[in-house]
């Protein structure tokens, strides 16, 4: 099997890629297993597309294939004058190594194994190590009775490719992850708010991470324009 730079041997012989998130890796025995399906799970504005985004430039500065599928019909023009916003971010990145599919209009017309079967399809075309679907659960409103075997043929099919894909789910305030995904992906991590209405934080926590001595309990985030997402302990 082919492995990009990214990729350290840990013990037991499980390749790893790293996630590009200062601070996470240590946590993870390095990074996320290869391949897997990691959920990143929070809710509105906990920073999930920002940590998607760090995870592909990653990718992208080490010289990998990178796929961005959002679910949001977003004109690319949209989402990249916020990427753009990101000092890690270099716009020759979409020229060729991150690729962007608009899945939106898709959802609305196709079947469910008609979504499966275009994403199959552009993941064999661009060959990405790095695979990022943001976010996967808006698919849920859209699909109802079917969902749940959506996501569990999905999660299959993905873990068939020689990539990470990291899936971002939105829940509400008081839920810590979408549970209907959570059985399938093989790594669950949170991104969280402090109930604190004035001194607010954010938060970073491993909840699952397959094969993997991760560290537990949440862990204080930071948010800039510099790094994107970096975990404050990492600052030393
Ligand atoms: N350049 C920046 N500097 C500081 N903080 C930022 C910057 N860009 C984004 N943020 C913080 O990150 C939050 C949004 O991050 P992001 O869009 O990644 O979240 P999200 O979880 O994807 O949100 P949504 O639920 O809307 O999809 C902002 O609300 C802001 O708090
Ligand atoms: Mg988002």
């Amino acid at each position: 099997m082919s492995t990009p730079d990214t990729c350290v041997r840990a013990r037991a012989e499980i390749v790893r890629l790293t996630s590009g998130i200062n601070g996470l890796d240590d946590s993870i025995e390095g990074g996320f297993p290869f391949p897997s399906v990691i959920l990143v799970a929070g809710s509105a504005g906990t920073g999930k597309t920002t940590f998607a985004m760090k995870y592909l430039c990653e990718g992208a500065k080490k010289g990998e294939q990178c796929l961005y599928i959002t679910t949001l019909s977003e004109p690319t023009q949209w989402m990249m004058r916020y990427a753009m916003q990101f000092d890690f971010m270099d716009p020759s990145y979409f020229d060729d190594q991150i690729v962007y599919m608009d899945l939106g209009d898709k959802l609305r017309t196709m079947k469910p194994n008609e979504i499966l079967n275009v994403i199959d399809e552009k993941i064999a075309e661009v060959m990405p190590t790095r695979i990022v679907i943001d976010p996967l659960t808006v698919i849920g409103n859209m699909m109802g009775g079917d969902y749940r075997q959506f996501l569990f043929d999905l999660t299959n099919r993905l873990k068939n490719w020689n990539a990470v894909t990291v899936v971002t789910g939105e829940v509400q305030p008081n839920e810590l992850y979408p549970t209907e995904i959570a059985y399938a992906v093989d790594g669950i991590i949170l991104l969280l708010l402090s109930d604190e209405v004035v001194t607010r934080r954010k938060y970073v926590e491993v909840l699952k991470m397959r094969g993997t001595n991760h560290a537990t309990g949440r862990q204080p985030i930071d948010i800039s324009r510099r790094e994107g997402i970096i975990v404050l302990k990492a600052r030393f």
